[in-house]
């Protein structure tokens, strides 16, 4: 190397202004290394070629070599990429334990249409799925529920206009289900339901699970077998049912089914003093709810069933108030963690 037109500042400022680009600690290091390595270090070069300048320039741009070598260092030393992190120099305890964040929970209205999805599913049941906002034709008419019918009232349903209303039961998506599917056919549709209600134990919204079942020689005695493995599946294999005979207008003949009381074996608050709990409705498909949808009466029988989850899940996870469902108090949600 030629000392002529070198110049201390000069060589500096060059460094300087790539110690500014530097903007981690690989781009310092090999700065770094370019200036002082040992091998291909500029300032290390320099040192070694300094042995072939005359000896009258030697003190001069020795010292002005070392000075340089010196304010690279100290740059050098002094950037914030001079550590991989600067964990030194930081307050940072990495030994700390972590702050867990707080993770939600599957609401228990969720775990509890899981269970009963999960359940059915494991009998070949297919989930069907209709609309929130429904016609009076699926959410009554093909269900045989006449004009004439109490369940119709403005009292209790929501309507939107005279052909649309807010879904009062999900029985309705049975009837859309069986215009796009041929017998045999199992279905259960979970889904949201809407009432004019509102007290302890109604809520204006709430959820409903339908079953239905349709093939050529399905008889009562299928619907409830089926019923006794889900109410023992659920409250446990210890439980007893009983069927009450009831009116629906889309089954006949309809029934309630109770099950022995989950929670005493001689009568408490839950059961009022009676043992038994009422836990859904049920019945043989009516043959004019088939003659709606094109099904021949006289070639398919079948059974439908609907119940309420918040009932089912107020009775399996012990819960008393069905209010607590929709107020989202982590207190209340902490508690079905993993459930
Ligand atoms: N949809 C009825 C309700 O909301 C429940 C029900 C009863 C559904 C009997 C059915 C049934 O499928 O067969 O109260």
């Amino acid at each position: 190397m030629d000392f002529t037109n070198w110049n201390l500042e000069q060589a500096l400022d060059s460094f300087q202004q790539k110690l500014a680009a530097c903007d981690d600690h690989e781009s310092w290091q090999a700065l770094r290394l370019s200036y002082l390595g040992k091998k291909q270090g500029l300032i290390t070069g320099m040192l070694l070629a300094m042995r072939d300048l005359p000896k009258e320039r030697k003190p001069l741009v020795g010292k002005q070599v070392n000075q340089l070598k010196q304010a690279v260092e100290q740059a050098l030393k002094d950037s914030p990429h001079a550590e991989a992190r600067s964990l030194r120099k930081s307050s940072l305890d990495v030994t700390l334990p972590g702050i867990r964040p707080k993770c939600g929970t599957l609401h228990p209205l969720t775990i509890t249409r899981h269970r009963l999805i999960d359940f059915f599913r494991s009998y070949g049941y297919d989930v069907g799925e209709g609309p929130e906002i429904e016609t009076t034709y699926y959410n009554f008419e093909a269900l045989n529920t006449p004009e004439s019918h109490p369940a119709r009232e403005e009292a209790d349903t929501f309507y939107i206009d005279d052909d649309r209303l807010l879904r009062t039961q999900t029985s309705g998506v049975q009837i859309r289900y069986m215009e796009s599917h041929q017998p045999p056919l199992r279905m259960i549709a979970p889904g949201k339901v809407f009432r004019r209600d509102d007290d302890i134990t109604h809520s204006p919204m709430f959820h409903q699970l339908e079953g239905l079942v349709v093939g050529p020689d399905i008889t009562f005695g299928h619907l409830k077998g089926m019923l006794q493995a889900f109410a023992r599946h659920l409250f446990g294999p210890n439980t007893v049912i009983r069927l009450r005979p009831s009116f629906f207008p889309f089954t006949e003949p309809s029934a309630e089914m109770d099950v022995s009381c989950p929670f005493c074996e001689s009568g408490c608050r839950v059961c009022k003093q009676t043992r038994w709990i009422e836990i859904l409705g049920c019945g043989m498909v009516d043959p004019n709810v088939f003659e709606h949808v094109g099904y021949d009466p006289e070639a398919v029988s079948g059974f439908a069933f609907g119940m309420g989850i918040e009932r089912i899940a107020m009775l399996s996870l012990g819960i008393p108030d069905i209010r607590l469902f929709y107020q989202n108090d982590r207190r209340f949600l902490d508690q079905f963690r993993g459930a």
